[in-house]
């Protein structure tokens, strides 16, 4: 669903715990020495310069379809290529030894997701690596707090099209009955993420950057408003505060690792 261009800056706010995963993802990769990586989905270059740091003697491109977050990369990673582009539409010239992707696939719709899996696993050589991390948060008290707000409020029918549109991301069972028959080895998991907030404030300021975006560019400047004190309340009954009066925002994240057959 075609919406306004990503906030970098907003996004950049939890740089540290919205990077994490990238590390957690590279750790299981099965390779030593890529030669060429490309990082799907680069957002403001934070995973690019992880691969880089991780992999110093690859060629690394990113590639991604906001202009706000490709000139936050360049300004980032200045030595190194970036595309805006989409990767509904991403053909590789030569297979590369890793397509990496963190934090990017939630945004592909549904319903394209497991074609754009495909052809990306089908376009690499045998031996190269399709690897990517999503937030499987759907049931997560903090989205179903979204979905319960943009129902219950006025923009109820102008949001419809963004609840509807929304679903959980495939099950690890979908993605291995789909993708295995095209590879010799598929890992997947779990990671529970439990990360410490400041307030319930902070739980909104990080999905402000990410799972509001689609809700609050239909609105205008003061249903906005309206619409992030709504939530604010239901994620302060939600989350408890911990001992020191701070916030524990869990967050389920799926990982996948496949080796092309
Ligand atoms: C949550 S950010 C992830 C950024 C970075 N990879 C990281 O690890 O933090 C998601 C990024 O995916 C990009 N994106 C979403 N849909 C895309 C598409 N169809 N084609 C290319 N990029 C896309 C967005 O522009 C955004 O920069």
């Amino acid at each position: 669903m075609a919406g306004k261009d990503w906030d970098a800056a907003q996004y950049l706010k939890f740089e540290a715990e919205r990077t994490r995963p990238v590390r957690d993802l590279l750790a299981q990769l099965p390779l030593t020495s890529p030669k060429r990586i490309v990082d799907l989905g680069c957002g403001p270059g934070n995973s690019t310069e992880v691969l880089v740091k991780h992999f110093p003697q690859a060629h690394i491109t990113g590639l991604d379809s906001s202009p706000d977050m490709i000139e936050k990369a360049r300004k980032r990673l200045p030595d190194l290529d970036f595309t805006i582009g989409d990767l509904s539409s991403f053909e590789q010239k030569e297979p590369s030894d890793l397509l990496y992707s963190n934090a990017v696939y939630q945004w592909v719709p549904y319903d394209q997701r497991m074609q754009i899996f495909t052809r990306l696993i089908q376009s690499q050589a045998p031996g190269g690596v399709f690897a990517f991390q999503v937030p499987d948060n759907f049931n997560e008290p903090s989205h179903e707090a979204m979905r319960a707000v943009a129902d219950e409020g006025p923009w109820a029918e102008d949001l419809r099209r963004v609840t509807t549109f929304r679903k959980a991301f495939q099950s690890p069972q979908e993605l291995y009955d789909k993708l295995k028959p095209l590879c010799s080895e598929i890992n997947i998991w779990h990671t529970y993420y439990y990360h410490i907030l400041e307030d319930h404030q902070a739980i909104v300021e990080w999905v402000k950057g990410t799972g509001l975006r689609p809700y609050l560019d239909q609105l205008s400047s003061f249903d906005q408003e309206s619409f992030t004190k709504e939530y604010l309340k239901r994620v302060e009954k939600s989350y408890r505060p911990l001992v020191d009066g701070k916030v524990c925002l869990r967050y389920p994240r799926l990982f996948l690792v496949a080796v092309r057959a």
